[in-house]
């Protein structure tokens, strides 16, 4: 008999083998002679088969009253059946309880229907659950898919600070923290502007960490606190990040597709409307996306900003990402290129994912030179002394360089096709939730 335990993911290699698995009793079905305790040890699951005619007693009747979630070692033998969910069963020899959960203090999330709350309450117990499981293996594999796309590419990993003395993404959405001595910092929204001083040393860069949103949005795609990768590069352009964006989707889309097809399965995923991300992506501006929203009834003027619903309406016309460009100065922030010819337009662009999921990246060109970029602190009323070493970027050997950032937990929902961000993150943070 084996001491060390098997990896229930790695079971195919030990058929016909007697091995040890260490999880926990994810669900028990029984019936008089023979039980069914279905084991999870964080790889996968497996059923496990008890006949009473082939065990002691003692074994037999600790297994078949067994509770939900209790820690357990299942020793026993592989077999290949073609009938279960991952190829094979094990035929139990023996067990060792670790933690039995008492009856009196069941496991409080059961097969049962549980409403959103209760199940965000328990979120950290609930992310044991079958579904859970599948969307934190998708989140992996995104994030594993978007690092390796820039470390491939050229980029360079360069982090950012969390605390910073400014805001990025303008004044009205920052978290103030106190730091020492009277000082406030506030947690970053982005670490674009750290990033363009990271791509003037490096060329091409990427940072990946939280970010902080002080907004007041109880929707389904918003977060206080999410995880953004940014690329920046120098030497580059409004076209270079629509490029790279493009690229950067389509790689995750396939990687996704590739190797997250059982967890898509659990989501009851729609594949065929992954499949069908593959690029070139349409691209249009902001003023034919106000004319297409126009003729689908939204009542949108030309110089505000789009809401969710219009993200939503917009996406309808496309089966695949739409990247919206050039949108009106005013509604975006204070570093963005100006257009040569309408200088009113900044060289921005967002892509906007199908199937209602909305803004998954927003980037554009950054203003390279000196003096507009004061005007712009000056205009948007940001404390000059707090951007001097961002100024110090255009006074020694400026260029035009670009970049965006990507939420990941909105690109998760899309590629799970989720109702709701808040299952995207193990431990979401929301306007109403802070817990656990
Ligand atoms: O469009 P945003 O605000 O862009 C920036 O912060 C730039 N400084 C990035 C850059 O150019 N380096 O945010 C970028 C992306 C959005 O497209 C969206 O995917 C995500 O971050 N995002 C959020 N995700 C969840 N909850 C929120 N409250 C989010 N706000 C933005
Ligand atoms: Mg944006």
């Amino acid at each position: 008999m084996s001491t060390a335990h098997v990896r229930i993911a790695d079971i195919a290699r030990h058929d016909g083998q007697t091995v040890t698995l260490a999880g926990w009793l994810y669900n028990l079905r029984k019936s008089g002679k023979i039980c069914f305790p279905i084991l999870r040890d964080g790889s996968g699951m497996i059923q496990c088969v008890a006949l009473k005619a082939n065990l002691p007693e003692e074994t037999f009747e600790t297994l078949k009253s067994l509770t939900q979630e209790s820690s357990v070692k299942i020793t026993g033998k592989v077999r290949a059946e073609h009938r279960a969910a991952g190829g094979y069963e094990l035929d139990v020899e023996s067990c060792e309880i670790l933690q039995r959960v008492p009856e009196e203090t069941p496991y409080p999330i059961t097969p049962k229907e549980h409403g959103i709350d209760f199940l965000m309450d328990h979120r950290h117990l609930w992310l044991r659950s079958r579904r859970q499981f599948a969307i934190g293996k998708v989140r992996h594999e995104v994030i594993k898919a978007t690092r390796d796309y820039f470390d491939d590419n050229g980029f360079t990993l360069v982090d950012c600070p969390i605390f910073t003395p400014a805001a990025c993404e303008g004044t009205t959405t920052l978290f103030e923290v106190d730091y020492f001595e009277d000082e406030k910092v506030y947690l970053t929204q982005s670490g674009q502007l750290y990033n363009e001083a990271n791509a003037m040393a490096f060329g091409k860069v990427y940072c990946f960490g939280p970010t902080f949103r002080a907004e007041k949005s109880k929707t389904r795609r918003h977060l206080t606190e999410f995880w953004m990768v940014e690329p920046e590069m120098a030497y580059a352009t409004l076209d270079d990040v629509k490029t790279l964006a493009e690229g950067l989707i389509c790689f995750i889309t396939q990687r996704v597709l590739a190797n997250r097809r059982a967890e898509l399965a659990v989501l009851e995923r729609d594949v065929s409307k992954l499949a069908a991300i593959t690029g070139p992506f349409p691209r249009i501006s902001y003023d034919e996306a106000v004319e297409i929203l126009r003729r689908k009834g939204s009542a949108i003027e030309w110089g505000s900003d789009f809401g969710g619903t219009d993200e939503t309406l917009l996406a309808e016309e496309f089966a695949r990402p739409v990247l919206v460009e050039k949108y009106p100065a005013q509604v975006k922030a204070f570093y963005f290129q100006p257009d040569a010819e309408r200088p009113e337009l900044a060289l921005g662009v967002d892509m906007i994912a199908p199937e209602g999921y909305g803004e998954i990246i927003g980037g554009g060109q950054r203003i390279h030179d000196y003096n507009l970029l004061l005007q712009r602190i000056e205009e948007h009323h940001l404390p000059k002394e707090a951007f001097e070493w961002y100024l110090d970027l255009r006074r020694y050997g400026s260029v035009p360089h670009a970049g965006f950032g990507m939420g990941i937990e909105r690109c998760v929902a899309w590629m799970c096709g989720l109702e709701h961000i808040r299952e995207t993150i193990a431990y979401p943070r929301m306007l109403y939730r802070t817990r656990p």
